[in-house]
């Protein structure tokens, strides 16, 4: 049975993610600033946002992992470095801070975004940001380098970029890292993406397929990724949008 963690266990896809792994007989662990309310093993209080609370959260997790979901995640309606700290650096200390701590052919699974869907556009300040070697070190690149766009979408394309470029490397360690980028998903969220994006958008995304995602969509497509099954899929940033993303980069819509 894999043995894993999943951030954001406390709320809409990260719950839905508890819910399938626990269903496929996982044992999971829960990280959260909330308490999860998923049937989980055990729970972790800890808040994304502060490396400390980081670091003690991983003192106390131990070892022998199989997989590691990052679902936590605030939305762009939160203040522009909050959202760069849970969305981005928090999620790549936490992972960082776990190598070593995984079992042979564990993976790992970042919750990105379709909303980080212009990676490529800023690939160059991307690649400068994943050089960084700390949450701090970070953090003042992302204070010293202005980019275009609200920090929601530079923190979801900063988790795609680095997802595709530490495939390889983990490789070597007999790790996997994959993302999963859902579009809309119906949470508790989806509201301050209304806010942040324009209700118009969202809803001509919904009038497209009919319905939102609901967050039992995405989580089958994370725990596929987060299991043995995928082992030859690395570096990948699975889109699992109903179809949007294809029709948007075709000008179809
Ligand atoms: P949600 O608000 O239902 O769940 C987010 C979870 O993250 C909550 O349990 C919350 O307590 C936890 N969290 C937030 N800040 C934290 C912190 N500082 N430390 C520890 N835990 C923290 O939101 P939802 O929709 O389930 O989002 C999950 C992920 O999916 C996020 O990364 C979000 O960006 C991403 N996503 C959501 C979409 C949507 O339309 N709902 C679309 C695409 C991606």
């Amino acid at each position: 049975d894999l043995r894993c963690i999943v951030t954001g266990a406390a709320s809409g896809i990260g719950h839905a993610v508890a819910e399938q792994l626990l269903k496929g007989g996982a044992e999971v662990t829960s990280l959260d600033r909330n308490e999860p309310s998923a049937s989980v093993q055990r729970h972790l209080t800890v808040d994304l946002a502060d490396p400390d609370s980081i670091d003690t959260c991983v003192h106390e997790l131990g070892g022998g992992w199989d997989a590691l979901i990052n679902v936590a995640g605030v939305p762009g309606t939160a203040p522009a470095e909050l959202v760069f700290k849970v969305n981005f650096l928090g999620l790549r200390h936490l992972t960082e801070s776990l190598f070593g701590r995984f079992n042979t052919g564990g993976a790992i699974v970042n919750v990105s975004s379709t909303a980080g869907f212009q990676w490529s556009e800023r690939l160059g300040q991307h690649r400068d940001l994943i050089t960084t070697d700390s949450f701090h070190a970070g953090l003042q690149w992302y204070r010293d380098n202005p980019h275009d766009g609200n920090a929601y979408n530079f923190a979801k394309e900063a988790v795609t970029v680095y997802t595709m470029a530490m495939g390889t490397g983990l490789a070597a360690e007999g790790l996997r890292m994959n993302a999963v980028l859902p579009g809309p998903v119906n949470t508790p969220i989806l509201p301050d993406f209304e806010t942040s994006m324009g209700k118009d958008t969202l809803d001509g995304v919904k009038f497209l397929l009919g319905r939102h995602a609901e967050p039992d969509d995405i989580a089958p497509a994370a725990a596929f990724l987060a299991s043995p099954e995928s082992r030859w899929i690395n570096g990948h940033p699975l889109v699992v949008d109903g179809g949007i993303t294809g029709a948007v980069l075709t000008g179809l819509v």
